[in-house]
């Protein structure tokens, strides 16, 4: 899976690990990045193992660009050229999957993410066989986030979640929380507006909360919470897309 950052690579993961009913590895590159000489490779090796063992499986590995990056690239580790090695032997082995003693088949599909494609090791790209681009959410999309996010909070009638979707072009879904969030305590902030320290401690704690968020609160929080991926990521997405997404 790839697309900029806040479209939801990490959350859809997660879905996939409670949706799938397979046993789920969730391992994020830092985790197999270590310091000692050969341990980086081991863990891979033992991560493998272990999906093989309780196959069907998952292995998640999430920002897989700062473990996958080209090799050969300038400033790259002589430790990170042996985990990539380690790796593309792992998935190779995966790929022309083992059976089980019953002659069925032993699967264990890798699944990862990245916001940075494009640095991938050409070697990986190809093993992992479909590119999936998660892109920032359209029209649609943001008025079905928005109305997500609000779920937990009372909302007033003169909020126009059309109109907020509208206004959120380019926002991700990331975004498009914050948006949420900052709106629903704007509420909050105009109610303690003013008042000593004390009168806030004192106040009955339904008071505090109990006032629904407006459209007052949501133009508040559009103008301060501005979208955080640029047109030029995108295009590089859409590039990359084009060349080695999958449809
Ligand atoms: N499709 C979505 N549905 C619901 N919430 C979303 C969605 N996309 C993003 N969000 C919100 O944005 C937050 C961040 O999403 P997530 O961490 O999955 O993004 P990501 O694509 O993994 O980002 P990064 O590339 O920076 O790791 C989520 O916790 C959620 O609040
Ligand atoms: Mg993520």
């Amino acid at each position: 899976m790839f697309g900029p950052p806040g479209t939801g690579k990490t959350l859809l993961a997660k879905a996939v690990a409670t949706e799938c009913g397979t046993t789920f590895f969730n391992v994020s590159s830092a985790t197999l990045a270590s310091k000692w000489r050969g341990e980086s490779e081991r863990m891979v090796r033992c991560l493998f193992d272990l999906a093989r063992a309780y196959a069907p499986s998952t292995i998640f590995i999430d920002e897989i660009d700062s473990l996958c990056n080209a090799r050969g690239a300038s400033g790259e580790h002589e430790s990170s050229r042996r985990v990539k090695s380690e790796l593309l032997v792992q998935v190779d082995g995966v790929n022309n999957s083992s059976t089980n003693e019953d002659g069925t088949r032993k699967i264990v599909m890798v699944l990862a993410a990245t916001n940075f494609p494009w640095d991938i090791d050409e070697a990986l790209r190809r093993r992992l066989e479909k590119r999936i681009y998660i892109p920032l959410p359209n029209f649609e999309s943001r008025k079905e986030l928005i109305r997500i996010n609000l779920k937990t909070v009372e909302v007033a009638a003169d909020v126009n979640i059309d109109d907020v979707a509208r206004r959120t072009e380019g926002y991700s879904g990331d975004d498009l929380t914050n948006v949420c969030r900052d709106a629903s305590l704007n509420g909050m902030r105009r109610k303690i507006a003013g008042k000593t320290r004390d009168e806030i401690k004192n106040m009955p704690k339904d008071e505090i909360s109990k006032d629904p968020v407006a459209m007052c609160d949501f133009e508040e929080a559009l103008k301060k919470v501005q979208r955080s991926v640029s047109q030029a990521d995108i295009e590089r997405h859409e590039k990359w897309f084009n060349e080695f997404g999958s449809a």
